[in-house]
């Protein structure tokens, strides 16, 4: 199945993001919150973004007109979700609220509709589970800022299908985001190496070892990290197990 309509729920700081590097790539996006000022508030900090392109030089007016255009602001979720290919989910991070919701869409979608959700924590599988198309399931967690972090960690629940996954694969790719694949469980794979991470690094700073800029200059230059908005490939040369690939220890 080819996406062609984008349905984004919550246009808060993840949805307005995907909302505009779905736009960008070429996407109709249907962008929806539960009340104007919120639907508002999204397309402001779109057009704050693109405003900033306009006036360096790295993209025209008319261009930013033409992605603007392909955006469908409402608080109406039937309008939103009606005739899309695939619903986006980054509202709230309650699951209650978002079995809700899921449940809710399935009143209203097409049956090929495909459900991709942003949680940063929140089980595949538990939201999957009170949909009809677990098999359709699937988790697509972006980073903040989303038009800048090249990385989209796609999680797959315990039903998610082999298609299911490509589409997401071809999707996310077409977004211009480097793609890693995951199984479901707790934190998935990056948030739970990063947080003990700075965990560690608050507990130095709080500890009197070191000062804040010594401990990030510390972990960009001997510990191989690198500052959250760095370009994804240096990233990936620089990502913590390289080394010990290299060494054959993975
Ligand atoms: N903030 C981050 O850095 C980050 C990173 C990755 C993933 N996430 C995940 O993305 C999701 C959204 O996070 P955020 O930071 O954009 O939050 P946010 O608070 O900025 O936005 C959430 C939006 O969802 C809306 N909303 C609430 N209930 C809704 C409903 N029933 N239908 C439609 N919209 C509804 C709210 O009005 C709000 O505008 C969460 O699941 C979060 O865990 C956040």
């Amino acid at each position: 199945m080819a996406i062609k309509k984008v349905c984004v729920l919550g246009a808060g700081l993840m949805g307005s993001g995907i909302t505009q590097v779905c736009a960008q790539a070429g996407y109709q996006v249907a962008m929806r919150d539960i009340e104007q000022r919120f639907v508002d508030g999204g397309m402001n900090i779109i057009k704050k973004n693109l405003s900033r392109e306009v006036e360096k030089g790295k993209r025209t007016q008319a261009d930013m007109d033409a992605l603007l255009g392909r955006i469908k602001p409402t608080v109406d979720m039937k309008e939103a979700a009606t005739d899309a290919d695939v619903i986006v989910e980054v509202i709230i991070e309650l699951l209650e609220v978002k079995k809700k919701v899921f449940q809710e869409l399935e009143t209203i979608v097409k049956p090929e509709c495909l459900f991709f959700s942003n949680t940063s924590g929140v089980s595949i599988t538990a939201m999957a589970a009170v949909t009809k198309r677990p098999d359709k399931f699937i988790g697509t967690h972006f980073f903040n800022p989303v038009p800048v972090m090249k990385l989209l960690e796609i999680i797959k629940g315990y039903e998610t299908s082999e298609e299911t996954l490509k589409i997401a694969l071809e999707w996310g790719k077409s977004l211009g985001k480097e793609t890693i694949v995951v199984n479901e469980a707790p934190a998935f794979a990056v948030n739970r190496i990063l947080c003990p991470m700075l965990n560690e690094a608050f507990f130095v700073l709080g500890e009197g070892i070191a000062n804040a800029k010594d401990i990030d200059t510390g972990m960009v230059l001997g510990g191989r990290q690198v500052p959250a908005c760095a370009d994804a490939g240096e990233a990936c040369a620089r990502g913590p197990l390289r080394p010990q690939e290299r060494q054959g220890r993975v």
